[in-house]
């Protein structure tokens, strides 16, 4: 059987840091309430002029670096994004021409805060059928530049990044298994209005940035983040116990440990990246999986499970031997 196996992973965040405190000159909110209602401290914001590919450059580069290999290897490109650098063509393809890779499929896929496990879930599917032997899949977002920054109830929560990750064609046991799921239904709960077929004339006015019910999305995001955990575990006969860490997308600390806490994991075993990252959609799974990799809390052979829910709604896990 053909594994697709973790062979390096890397991060980028922009220099530029955005503290509470800085937000408290902004909007009318306090460092006290941005901590205690979501766990965040600060955010990192891109520099004028450094796109979504940019920052994916910098984390692929890293990844490539770490697995070992060379570019010339990579055979497939996905790259998770809401905010890509144009309509088209692709971010993918942007990245492709930063790297220098010719001729390979690279394509973006769209799935808000779920959009790397959207891009795992592909990715395994393509090496596990002979596809792909070496993909490169990354989660890059700016969402600083669709957030309306005088939004106290939004502009607090997110932040910059991308992350990457360098998947390999393996005997050995690598993703077990990706579950996805998306129900439109609660499309307007979490939304950017604006869009192309809809009409360009509406960008940068109040519909060309976020809007979310908060806490409606809050409440949605710890029910199902349970049953998608339960899914995994029962689906590959796992406990809890054999889980070594979760790296669970960083909306919320609040919810990140109900989630936990539903699993039965202590948080001692949970990879927490939001206090310093804020919600960086498409790139907080591969973010904190690289920061946790990095920092020496992960080791090969570990069992991770993944999940993220976000707009849409989307959501999924995954469950990985690194
Ligand atoms: O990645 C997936 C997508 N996103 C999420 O998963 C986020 C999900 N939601 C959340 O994380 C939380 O719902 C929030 C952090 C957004 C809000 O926390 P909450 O405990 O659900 O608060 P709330 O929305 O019920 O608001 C409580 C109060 C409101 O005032 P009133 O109506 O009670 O007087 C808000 O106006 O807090 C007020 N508020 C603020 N106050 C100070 C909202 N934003 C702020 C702010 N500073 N930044």
């Amino acid at each position: 059987m053909t594994f697709a196996r973790i062979a390096g992973t890397g991060g980028y965040l922009p220099e530029r840091v955005l503290t509470n405190k800085d937000l408290e000159q902004m909007v009318d909110t306090t460092d006290e309430w941005i901590r205690e209602r979501s766990g965040i401290k600060r955010r990192h914001i891109a520099a004028e002029g450094e796109n979504t590919s940019d920052m994916g450059v910098n984390a692929a580069k890293k990844a490539i670096e770490a697995a070992d290999l060379d570019a010339s290897e990579i055979d497939l490109i996905i790259v998770a994004t809401t905010t890509p650098d144009k309509v088209f063509p692709s971010t993918a393809c942007i990245v492709q021409r930063k790297l220098g890779l010719k001729t390979i499929p690279a394509f973006d896929v769209h799935a808000a805060c779920s959009g790397f496990i959207y891009a795992l879930d592909i990715a395994n599917r393509f090496i596990a059928t002979g596809g792909a032997r070496t993909a490169l899949i990354i989660g890059s977002e700016t969402y600083s530049r669709i957030l309306d920054w005088t939004d106290r109830s939004t502009c607090v929560l997110f932040g910059d990044g991308a992350g990457a990750v360098v998947l390999r064609a393996s005997n050995e046991a690598g993703v077990f298994s990706t579950h996805i799921h998306s129900e439109g239904e609660f499309e307007e709960l979490l939304h950017v209005p604006a869009g192309i077929s809809s009409g360009y004339d509406v960008v940068q006015q109040e519909a060309a940035f976020i809007q979310m019910k908060g806490s409606e999305v809050f409440r949605k995001a710890v029910a199902t983040l349970g049953s998608i955990a339960r899914e995994t575990l029962v689906g590959n006969n796992v406990e809890q116990d054999d889980i070594a860490w979760l790296v669970p997308h960083q909306a919320n600390l609040r919810i990140i440990t109900a989630a936990a806490k539903k699993l039965g994991l202590p948080m001692e075993r949970v990879i927490v990246t939001v206090d310093e990252h804020a919600n960086t959609s498409s790139a907080s799974i591969p973010l904190a999986l690289d920061v946790a990799i990095r920092d020496g809390r992960i080791k090969r052979g570990e069992l991770l499970l993944f999940e993220a829910f976000g707009a849409g709604f989307t959501w999924g896990s995954a469950l990985v031997r690194y």
